[in-house]
């Protein structure tokens, strides 16, 4: 019985299955009794991950339906890139063959599947979604920052929890192997866990006579998952290309004049084809088609984008709004505006 029709799997080391809204459907009705069954029809998971995917089908959904989200902060990174973390359902594995590579890129990509991972659940939990978890019990009583005293209050969320299960989960994959791939994407792993608990703020709120905020009840919070896109962003602009030491239990730097790498850098093995033409070996899609930027001499003009292979150029009918006035009270009425703007797109590969 296959009950993954039209489920996009993704199966590096995060092996889920991104439901379609029917199959999740399904789901719901087969309850915990299918779960089961549902854990062993994913393919590529370890025995581990489907001990842990039977235990916690619940959190197995909450993750899958999260993916999207943590594809299109890779996406919105990447959109001036020649690499723009384009997905494809071929083989059902969203990103091709582009994984068995060990590329900055797949740095990137298991760096923020894992951060993704930690962020969504921990959500889920604040959200009351899961009856595994809730929010961090640990903080209640009273605690201080540089402002004074405080009261726990609200909900915090619960990040080592997430940290812990998606540690678990995650790695279990790579834990079956000792090499130097499966070494490299633990790093990273670890590097986009760390990087969701690195932008969690304490916010506030003040009570006390008329506002005065002598009394105050706080809670720990994750920032926005744009924030930790843009900190694993500037970490991929800063990987260090590293090799396995002589035990094999470690990094040492590639090249001599490059830095050791700390916990949280982003590390590769491998140097990353350029992405210009298509090539189902090495995971690249191309950039034939993309939309370049004529004027700008950076990663989005179209000479770097097109690779020298020059571009084509169409002009498009957009609508936008304009000359729109305030009307009292409180009404924004705007005119629609017709403008031809042209639209530079790189020549295919010939
Ligand atoms: C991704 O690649 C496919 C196939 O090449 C293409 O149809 C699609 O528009 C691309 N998406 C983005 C966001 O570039
Ligand atoms: C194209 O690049 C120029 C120069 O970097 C920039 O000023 C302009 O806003 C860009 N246009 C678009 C449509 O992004």
């Amino acid at each position: 019985m296959n009950l993954l029709p039209s489920g996009i799997c993704f199966y590096l080391s995060v092996a889920i299955c991104w439901l379609t809204a029917e199959v999740d459907a399904t789901w719901w009705y087969m309850g915990t009794l299918g779960s089961q069954v549902m854990c062993d029809n994913i393919p590529g998971l370890v025995n581990k991950q489907r001990q842990l995917c039977r235990q916690n089908p619940r959190v197995m959904q909450a993750i899958g339906a999260g993916m999207k989200d943590w594809i299109s902060e890779c996406q919105h990174q990447f959109r001036s890139h020649r690499w723009n973390c384009n997905t494809t359902a071929r083989d059902h594995n969203l990103f091709g063959r582009l994984l068995l590579r060990s590329s900055r890129e797949v740095a990137f990509v298991y760096a923020i599947s894992s951060a993704g991972v930690v962020y969504t659940l921990a959500r889920a939990c604040s959200q009351g979604e899961l009856d595994s978890c809730s929010c961090d019990p640990t903080k209640k009583g009273s605690s201080r920052d540089a402002k004074g005293s405080f009261d726990w209050g609200g909900c915090s969320d619960h990040v080592e929890h997430a940290m812990r299960f998606s540690q678990a989960f995650v790695d279990a994959k790579e834990r079956k192997e000792r090499d130097a791939r499966a070494l490299m994407n633990l790093h990273n792993n670890r590097a986009g866990r760390k990087a969701v608990k690195r932008f969690m703020t304490l916010e506030c709120k003040c009570h006390g006579v008329s506002g005065s905020c002598s009394v105050r009840t706080c809670w720990l919070a994750m920032a926005d998952f744009r924030r930790t896109g843009d900190h694993l962003r500037k970490r991929y602009n800063g990987a260090v290309q590293v090799a396995v030491n002589q035990y094999g239990t470690g990094f040492t730097a590639a090249h001599t004049h490059f830095k050791r790498p700390s916990k949280n850098d982003l590390v590769y093995l491998e140097d990353s084809p350029d992405y210009c033409i298509r090539d189902h070996e090495s995971g690249s899609m191309g950039t034939g088609g993309r939309v370049c930027n004529r004027t700008s001499r950076g990663v989005d003009g179209c000479e770097v984008m097109c690779c020298g292979r020059g571009y084509d150029t169409s002009r498009v009918s957009r609508t936008t709004k304009c000359e729109c006035k305030f009307h009292w009270c409180c009404a924004v009425h705007c005119r629609d505006c017709h403008q031809q703007v042209d639209v530079h797109t790189c020549k295919g590969q010939t």
